[in-house]
């Protein structure tokens, strides 16, 4: 058997992404290990998520530092002596410097609950559904020096509802989260993430996806 990838999460809120993660590792459906999970936030629910399923969480409060850089360096530095092979945000709530970036290159991904490149950055639930757009979903993407900018791994198409408020729309898409996030991390698990420039290739392809969406929907 070959070894697990060592992954480390960084979580700043409820968690329900890093239990996912957990759930499927207890399942032996990923090919990896959680061996970190670090919050800059005292009170996230992850550490306690973290906790009950025996893993090693560390709080590292980005108050207590002076500069973004500096707070990088230590998260960095805990992630080196974990041995974490992939970095994963799941609900990270900090900008990562390039600090940071340049210390996993390629192996630091994102979940992000919007279809990217629409709607970056915070409360993207309520953007969409201000915007009026018919579809929304989630992204699974590489982390570079950008805001939920870097090159998109995976994404999920979730359609938004006549009735749909801020908060139906992101738990129908936490649903999505859920389920790609950690396939993901599988294919990073196989080895099969090859990135050139912008583009992410899965190798060997798998069978690309071919339903067409429309939403409303044409025949009623
Ligand atoms: C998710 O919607 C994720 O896409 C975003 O932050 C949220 C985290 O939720 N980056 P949780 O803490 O995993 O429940």
């Amino acid at each position: 058997m070959t070894d697990k990838l060592r992954l480390g999460i960084l979580a700043s809120g409820g968690g329900t992404n890093l239990q996912s993660i957990i759930d499927h590792c207890a399942a032996n459906s990923l090919d990896a290990e959680i061996v970190t999970v670090i919050s800059n936030n005292p009170d996230a629910g992850a550490l306690a998520r973290a906790s009950n399923a025996g893993i090693p969480a560390q709080i590292i409060n980005h108050r207590d530092f002076s500069t973004r850089d500096e707070f990088d360096r230590t998260v960095v530095s805990a992630l080196q002596s974990a041995q974490v092979e992939l970095v994963v945000l799941a609900g990270f709530m900090r900008i990562i410097t390039d600090t940071f970036v340049t210390a996993f290159p390629n192996r630091i991904i994102n979940i992000h609950p919007a279809l990217l490149p629409a709607f970056p950055g915070l409360n993207v639930q309520r953007k969409a559904i201000e915007y009026g757009v018919r579809f929304s979903g989630c992204t699974v993407h590489l982390v570079d020096g950008g805001v939920d900018t870097g090159p998109i791994i995976m994404q999920a198409v979730v359609p938004v509802l006549t009735d749909d408020n801020e908060d139906t729309l992101a738990a129908r898409i936490l649903v999505q989260e859920h389920k790609i996030y950690p396939r993901v991390i599988q294919l990073f698990a196989e080895n099969r993430v090859k990135v050139t420039g912008r583009h992410v290739y899965i190798d060997p392809a798998p069978q690309a996806a071919s339903g067409v969406l429309v939403n409303p929907a044409l025949d009623d």
